[in-house]
């Protein structure tokens, strides 16, 4: 059998902020093509997670680095393992997605998530979604794209998806959280969110996940 160079398989790039859509039109968008996909916000989360249970602040950089490190994660379909417990709701409270940003502001942590997500890119094909996939973790990304939507129209989606899996939620202070995070992802000193050269912009404030996925899919075919 002959050895194929992961270099040579290909990866969509989709990066942006937090509640965009980035996640479910990153997944359709590899359901359609047949590739794999890589949610590596879930990374952070899972470093969130554990570290909460540890008893870690999030502030201290030296106690999360090997808890990155030793990450006992296994994703199956659509479920998330850790430690041989299933957290696939659990990573999704918001709690952990605040802390999740706040341990990612770690160049420690970063680097040590960066292998386990390029070995997510199999044949025949990656769609990564994250803050920088295409600056960091795939910079030969073949299609880059930076997608975006209002902080209200973010906001409400967040809203929905939370009420949606059994969580509380409320606007006014999902609308302050959002631009929270947003401000910590853009304003970090390791790979603050920033659209790369050459990406796609896509703005989904007015536009259905369907036409969304159909964009992203015309931007790959026509690469
Ligand atoms: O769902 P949401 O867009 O809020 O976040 P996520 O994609 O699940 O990621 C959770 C947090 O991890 C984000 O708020 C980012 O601060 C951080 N993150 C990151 O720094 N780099 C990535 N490639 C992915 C996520």
């Amino acid at each position: 059998m002959t050895a194929i160079s992961t270099q040579s398989v290909p990866v969509i790039a989709i990066d942006g902020p937090t509640a965009s859509g980035k996640g479910t039109v990153a997944q359709r968008v590899a359901d359609a093509l047949g590739f794999h996909y890589l949610d590596s916000g879930a990374l952070y989360r899972l470093v969130g997670l554990a570290s909460l249970q540890a008893g870690i602040s999030t502030d201290s950089e030296q106690n999360l680095v090997p808890i990155a490190e030793k990450l006992n994660v296994i994703f199956q379909g659509d479920r998330v393992i850790l430690a041989g417990e299933d957290v696939t709701d659990a990573i999704r409270q918001e709690t952990i997605g605040k802390r999740a940003s706040e341990v990612a502001i770690h160049p420690g942590v970063r680097a040590a998530l960066v292998g386990r997500q390029q070995a997510f890119r199999q044949a025949p094909g990656l769609v990564a979604d994250g803050r920088d996939m295409a600056s960091v973790i795939f910079k030969d990304a073949v299609t880059k794209i930076f997608l975006t939507a209002s902080v209200e129209v973010r906001a409400e989606r967040r809203y929905k998806q939370l009420i949606a899996k059994g969580f509380s939620a409320n606007m006014s202070v999902l609308l302050q959280d959002l631009r929270d995070r947003d401000a910590r992802d853009a304003n970090r000193s390791s790979s603050p969110l920033k659209a790369v050269e050459g990406a796609h912009h896509l703005d989904t404030t007015s536009m259905t996940i369907d036409e969304a996925v159909n964009q992203v899919l015309d931007w790959y075919k026509a690469r």
